[in-house]
């Protein structure tokens, strides 16, 4: 049979077994999916192992990312772009390697809550990798304008700059927002993980915003609160983004696009 596994550490938490023998199930495909810890210094030792064991493909979560990056033979123009990989497909000696979190989250956005980013005003919160990767998919998705807003304000102003020619996209501090509001608020910050609001002000939301998380499983996280407390009506987190980044792999793996809608439901917390 063949053999996936989604690979981090630590990997307890992984929703990606259930959600990949659920597509498997789901669309005839007979294959074997695990999770695998590696060591935090080990991941290409233990990449190579699943390999000769005959593995056929592997997603990459945290802090692993940048060791696909470098670990692969070929890396897709999306990879390169978002600067790490979060899936590989293995080859004969080849590794190919790609990454569908970016997509993931615009096919959320636009399907799954039904948000055209064409000609919208969108501002996304966090200059790491978490945020590099949903650049590129959101400026091809033709927003009228890309804020990107930190904390540190030159790691905005560099990554806007090295994605200016995808794009209309500014690179911002927190207080440089100029209160206007926007009609997708994205935070792609670390904060949540750690319950903390990043310095964002309410005049962000208008009650018609989108108010995305890219966290999930956290419930009403702090920035969530602030957008309900100000009115916003739609709040999303990012379980569709991980449930449709995970339907990309799966269809570049067995050739073949899972229905999302069912697991998107089945993994959804009440937010309110
Ligand atoms: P990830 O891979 O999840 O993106 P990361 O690369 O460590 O993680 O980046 C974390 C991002 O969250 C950064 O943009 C960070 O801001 P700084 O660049 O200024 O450090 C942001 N972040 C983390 N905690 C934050 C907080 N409390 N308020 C605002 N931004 C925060």
């Amino acid at each position: 049979m063949d053999r996936y596994a989604v690979i981090g550490n630590p990997i307890g938490h992984t929703k990606s077994p259930l959600i990949h023998t659920a597509f498997a199930q789901g669309s005839g495909q007979s294959l074997e999916y695990i999770a695998l810890e590696a060591p935090s210094d080990g991941f290409a030792t233990a990449a190579a192992a699943f390999r000769d064991a005959g593995g056929r493909g592997m997603n990459v979560t945290a802090p692993f990312k940048l060791d696909a990056f470098a670990w692969a033979t070929d890396l897709s123009e999306r990879a390169q772009l978002a600067g790490a990989v979060n899936a590989l497909k293995l080859e004969g000696g080849k590794v190919l390697a790609d990454n569908f979190d970016g997509v993931g989250l615009v096919r959320d956005i636009e399907q799954n809550l039904g948000r055209l980013m064409r000609g919208k005003r969108v501002l996304l919160m966090g200059a790491g990798g978490a945020a590099r990767g949903a650049l590129h998919p959101f400026l091809a998705a033709r927003p009228a304008q890309l804020v990107l807003v930190n904390r540190t304000v030159t790691k905005a102003e560099a990554l806007a700059q090295e994605f200016a020619a995808c794009g209309p996209i500014v690179g911002v501090g927190y207080g440089d927002l100029d209160h206007s509001a926007f009609d997708i608020v994205v935070n792609a910050t670390s904060a949540s993980l750690r319950g903390e609001l990043p310095p964002v002000t309410t005049d962000v939301f208008a009650p018609s915003s989108l108010a995305y998380e890219l966290a999930y499983g956290k419930g009403l996280t702090p920035f969530l609160r602030l957008a309900q407390g100000t009115g916003v009506r739609n709040l999303a987190d990012g379980v569709g983004m991980l449930v449709e980044q995970a339907a990309e792999a799966f269809a570049w793996w067995r050739g073949v696009r899972p229905e999302t809608a069912p697991m998107i439901a089945q993994l959804t917390v009440p937010l309110a």
